[in-house]
């Protein structure tokens, strides 16, 4: 029986926080100081821990983060004047809106107006625009984690077949791109996919972004494919993948746990975004 090789999140995205404090003192030598506005509108609870946490990641770090937190009913008005601040704003080198917004706000719009140099989470147009022609610029977290841990782990996309389950515009939309980039053969796959389990059998690199608890089965799953695992679910035992891990784990070749695979990697490239940004506006 294979034993698998368990995807450390957590020693990746240590090591990302290396290169990014390295990047730090490179220029804080140059008088510079990275700079992330977080916007968090309303008091959605996940939102807020999230949010914490990138705080204490800049804190931890060197990067000054300047904190917006906003009442639900904040208006569309209110919140462009806060971005047309901070995209004028030279002390701030990277703009975080915490997603979701409430309902009343028009997310698009808002994606739309930070400045795309300083749009750390890869969301904007521009950024998205890039990955797909190929460009440099801002790519979102969670999927550019993603390919900094198989590029860790030594496994190249280049001409497997990786099959990614979900197509959000955060993560399934930008992880293919990510992986085509890196000459990969990809499939997308949704909930309108027939036979889901018949082509998530022929990934050699699995990767699970649907939001539902444990959903991939050993029954998804080739012997010997890597299995990345994007889901973060809040269950009664606590936080589980939208893999079942336990039931995967026999036949997988590499597989991320949750918690510690890929959630740690999201805020570690965030800050290294940040850093870059502050770099490129030297
Ligand atoms: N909500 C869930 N994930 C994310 C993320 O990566 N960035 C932002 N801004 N909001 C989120």
């Amino acid at each position: 029986m294979p034993v698998a090789t368990i995807i450390d999140g957590k020693r990746v995205s240590a090591e990302i926080e290396q290169e990014t404090v390295a990047g730090v003192a490179r220029l804080a030598e140059q008088g510079i100081t990275p700079g992330l506005a977080v916007v968090l509108v309303g008091e959605d609870p996940a939102s807020q821990s999230y949010v914490g946490m990138k705080e204490r990641d800049c804190e931890r770090i060197g990067i000054r983060s300047f904190d917006h937190r906003l009442p639900a009913e904040t208006s569309q008005e209110d919140l462009n004047r806060l971005i047309d601040g901070l995209n004028a704003n030279p002390d701030v080198h990277g703009i975080l809106v915490q997603l979701p917004l409430p309902g009343h706000l028009d997310t698009e719009a808002i994606i739309a107006r930070i400045s795309p140099d300083k749009d750390v989470d890869g969301f904007h147009p521009e950024n998205l625009g890039r990955l797909v022609r190929g460009l440099p610029g801002h790519r979102a977290c969670t999927p550019f984690g993603v390919m900094k841990m198989l590029e860790s782990y030594g496994i190249d996309p280049a001409g497997k077949h990786a099959v990614v389950v979900g197509r959000s515009t955060i993560v399934g939309k930008p992880m293919a791109l990510l992986l085509l980039n890196a000459n990969a053969t990809v499939t997308v796959c949704h909930s309108r996919t027939k036979d889901l389990a018949a082509t998530c059998r022929q990934a050699d690199i699995l990767v699970a972004a649907v939001g539902r608890a444990k959903m991939l089965t050993s029954e998804y799953v080739k012997p010997g494919a890597v299995v990345i695992d994007v889901g973060i679910n809040r269950a009664d035992t606590g936080l589980v993948g939208d893999v079942d891990y336990d039931d995967v784990l026999p036949i997988a070749s590499a597989i991320t746990p949750v918690p510690g695979g890929v959630g740690p990697m999201t805020r570690a490239i965030l800050m290294l975004n940040t850093v870059e940004a502050a770099g490129a506006a030297v």
